[in-house]
């Protein structure tokens, strides 16, 4: 299966072009990096790969189709703030299970213990909080993980222990990942192939891989 974007094109309001004509193919099992300087569009371009923001131009396509409208979303995206992306008022065993119920050895590999899942996500490091975000996106019927800045806040270790399960997982569904990241060691460790989406380039319409 393939996530296309096919030339798209995209800006906020009246302001320039973030990106026009521009095309990016994401295979089954693949981790694509895409880097690119602060504000160039990297996550408005998750956002639309995701479902979340509808392109101006051109279009998205998951497995040669326009992204479903209903139902689980198979292109999941994980962002950078953990705190942001959960609902302050429900227990961690209630975010963790709204769309798919984990097992216990799944959680075991992301590092998350069995008493967390009684506490407030206030209760929690950001770093651990993370952990579910990740293990909650990562449900059977994903089929694309969109990773912006995802463990850009974390230490090393736990850097390394998120990624590594999740390269693991990746590797067993034939999950198909884009890492989105400042961090060149990272993307230079788990990608096989890195894109750089880079402004002046893209003023000229063109794209460089
Ligand atoms: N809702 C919005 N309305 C107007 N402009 C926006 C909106 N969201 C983002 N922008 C602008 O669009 C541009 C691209 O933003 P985006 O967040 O996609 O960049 P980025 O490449 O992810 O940057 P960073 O590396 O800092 O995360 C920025 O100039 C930003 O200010
Ligand atoms: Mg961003």
């Amino acid at each position: 299966m393939q996530l296309e974007a096919k030339n798209i094109g995209f800006r906020y309001h009246q302001n320039p072009w973030l990106f026009r004509n521009f095309s990016l193919t994401l295979n089954s099992g693949e981790i694509l990096g895409l880097k690119g300087q602060s504000g160039c569009g990297k996550t408005t371009l998750a956002r639309i790969l995701a479902g979340y923001e509808k392109t101006l131009e051109g279009r998205i396509e998951l497995g040669g189709a326009p992204l479903p409208k209903v139902g689980y979303r198979a292109v999941q995206l994980v962002f950078q703030h953990p705190e942001k992306s959960v609902n302050p008022r429900w227990h961690m065993r209630d975010i963790l299970q709204e769309g798919w119920q984990p097992d216990d050895e799944l959680l075991a590999r992301f590092g998350i213990q069995q008493d967390w899942l009684s506490r407030w996500p206030n209760e929690l490091s950001g770093g651990e909080l993370q952990r579910f975000c990740v293990v909650r996106a990562l449900s059977p019927e994903t089929k694309f993980l969109i990773a912006d800045e995802m463990t850009a806040m974390l230490d090393a270790i736990t850097q390394a222990q998120i990624w590594q399960a999740i390269l693991e997982l990746a590797k067993e569904r034939d999950l198909g990942i884009l890492v989105v990241s400042h961090e060149k060691e990272l993307v230079k460790r788990v990608c096989d192939r890195v894109i750089e989406l880079d402004s002046v380039h893209l003023e000229r319409n063109s794209f460089i891989s």
